[in-house]
């Protein structure tokens, strides 16, 4: 029975008893209940006798987890556990960090969204339908939770390379925040994941008669546009100091939202900004690696879009931060798409990709295709490039005579071929090293196995979002920032490149292990509560204070 001690100082929040409390997961602890808290909270008859530990709980859990044989089924194992014991799930996530993350996050989520409505089994998030428009604020004050810190809010427009995937798109934002709380320390209990469901155009999702979506075509045009805004004016209501991260948005949409919403709530979009970021810090890293500094580079990048141009902005940033003028620091950029080299000749630029043309003088005179197009091997034939980053979607395209070209003239070539999927890969990482006499610091978009070379095994970075955007979430929380500025995104890319592994070991891996990752997200989140203080974005504090502030906010999973 309880002590007067225990009546004094409740274990657990009193708000429920029995099965109750054994079916909310922010607070069941399982057979791990103390025999103070079985009496307390009338749980005797309904748990084993035996009280474990937490530790035996995820030695169980594992094993549990080991007897799995496929990718989505370990990934459905490991939903369940969060949606019956979170404390539970996130330790044993933590414990196995790197087997883990795969399952819950890229790659195995993108199944688990093409299967969402085969293994939908509790609710988790918010479901806001376009039929419902009229009444967001209400869906928005349904929510589980009251206080939430971080949303991850998708239309499941552009699910990882998978395309459409209508409402099984939540999926996504659910296994994003599982990742904000277990590497940037986000409270589970405190992040919302949403999915925008303005309908699918996937056939096969429509004509699925489990599909628990609404079955109508996507809605598109100004009718789109008004419908995000109803929500974004609904979450500046109800939660106007909650971080909202967009997710997998078309690129139609991706652009102009971000664009819209950027300076009026605190907002950011992961696959523009925290791609960007994350390359960049890669880049950076490398850069310091060769002992050079990042305003004697010249860069050249294969693919002008979304990806490509984002990734050209944020190097041109950090130029400019190098003391370079704007225009020196474009004059280091040799931006190649289907079409050619960018330059002040060509009338097919956008806005974006214009500021990215050399002058048509200083490439007078180099050899041109018979359209024309001065194209990727003429660009590295004519000058000293130090940089060469793939985000173009042509598999292959860096091919042995260009990475050998490049290699005579540079000691240490940084090439990253950043498309993804694997088959996309501008090239291999086990031809880069043997091509450049094992000198390329390399990096992927796609996974790598590390490569034999020398009698040596050189482990291959991937550059994968997750090293920015829990730190992200952790920085905007403990700082308390209002807004998400470029200045915060580069302080972000910065803050990893120091923590590059390669630093110390010049053969190690340009990016931080996965077993790391949440000391290196307390310390990105420093530095970018540190530029948001700076911006005038959060309130002053010393760098003491906000560290401190970091270390508080970064919550571990431990039974209270
Ligand atoms: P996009 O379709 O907007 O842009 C592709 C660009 O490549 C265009 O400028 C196009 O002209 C150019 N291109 C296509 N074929 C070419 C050719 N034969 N020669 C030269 N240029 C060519 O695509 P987006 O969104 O920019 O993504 C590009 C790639 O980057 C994708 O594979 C994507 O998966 C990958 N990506 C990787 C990320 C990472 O962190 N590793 C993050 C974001 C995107």
């Amino acid at each position: 029975m309880a002590t007067k001690q225990q009546k004094k100082q409740p274990v657990l929040p009193d708000v429920s008893h029995g099965m109750d409390l054994l079916n909310r997961p922010g607070l069941n602890k399982g057979t791990a209940f103390t025999e103070e808290e079985r009496s307390k909270y009338s749980l005797y008859g309904l748990l084993p006798p035996h009280v474990e530990t937490l530790d035996e709980q995820v030695g169980r859990a594992y094993e549990a987890y080991k007897r799995k044989d496929d990718d989505l089924e370990r990934h459905i194992y490991l939903r369940a556990l969060q949606d019956t014991n979170e404390v539970l799930f996130y330790r044993l996530l933590l414990d196995h960090i790197e087997e883990m993350t795969p399952m819950v996050y890229t790659p195995v989520v993108a199944q688990a969204c093409q299967q969402f409505s085969h293994i939908y089994r509790r609710p988790r998030g918010l479901f806001i339908s376009y039929p419902l428009r009229d009444s967001i604020p209400a869906l928005l004050r349904n929510r589980p939770n009251p206080q939430v810190d971080v949303i991850v809010v998708t239309d499941g427009g552009r699910i990882l390379g998978i395309g459409d995937q209508g409402a099984g798109g939540l999926g996504i934002p659910i296994g994003k925040l599982s990742l904000y709380t277990l590497i940037g320390g986000i409270r589970p209990e405190r992040t919302l994941p949403i999915i925008l469901d303005v309908g699918t155009n996937n056939a096969e999702r429509l004509k699925d008669p489990e599909y628990l979506g609404w079955r109508h075509e996507r809605i598109t045009g100004q009718a789109y546009f008004d419908f995000v805004d109803q929500f974004v004016q609904a979450v500046k209501q109800e939660l106007p100091q909650t971080c909202l991260q967009w997710e997998d948005f078309a690129t139609p949409h991706a652009r102009p939202i971000l664009k819209r919403y950027r300076d009026e709530l605190l907002t950011f979009n992961d696959d523009i900004q925290g791609t960007a970021a994350v390359a960049l810090g890669a880049v950076l890293g490398a850069v310091k690696v060769t002992g050079k500094s990042l305003k004697d580079q010249q860069i050249v990048m294969l693919g002008a879009g979304s990806a490509g141009i984002g990734v050209a902005d944020g190097l041109r940033a950090a130029m400019v931060g190098e003391g370079l003028s704007e225009q020196e620091a474009r004059s280091h950029f040799w931006v190649v798409d289907i079409d050619g080299l960018l330059h002040s000749g060509r009338k097919d630029l956008t806005p974006e990709q214009s500021v990215y043309a050399q002058s048509e003088e200083r490439v007078s005179g180099w050899p041109r295709t018979a359209h024309g197009h001065i194209g990727l091997a003429d660009v590295i034939g004519k000058i000293e490039a130090t940089i060469l980053i793939g985000l173009s979607t042509v598999g292959g395209a860096f091919t042995e005579a260009i990475v050998r070209e490049m290699a005579r003239k540079v000691q240490r070539p940084i090439i990253f071929p950043l498309s993804n999927p694997t088959i996309k890969s501008e090239a291999k990482a086990d031809d880069l090293i043997p091509w450049t006499d094992g000198r390329a610091l390399v990096a992927t978009g796609s996974p790598f196995a590390p490569v034999s070379y020398g009698g040596k095994k050189i482990p291959i970075a991937q550059c994968n979002n997750v090293f920015i955007f829990p730190a992200m979430g952790l920085a905007v929380v403990a700082s308390g920032a209002s807004r998400v500025t470029d200045a915060m995104l580069l302080a972000a890319a910065r803050a990893l490149a120091e923590n590059s592994p390669a630093l110390k070991d010049s053969s190690a891996s340009m990016l931080p292990a996965l077993t790391d990752v949440r000391r290196v997200a307390a310390e990105i989140a420093v530095a970018v509560g540190l530029a948001a203080q700076k911006d005038g974005v959060a309130p002053k504090t010393t760098e003491n204070e906000l560290r401190q502030r970091v270390v508080a906010t970064q919550w571990t999973p431990a039974y209270p």
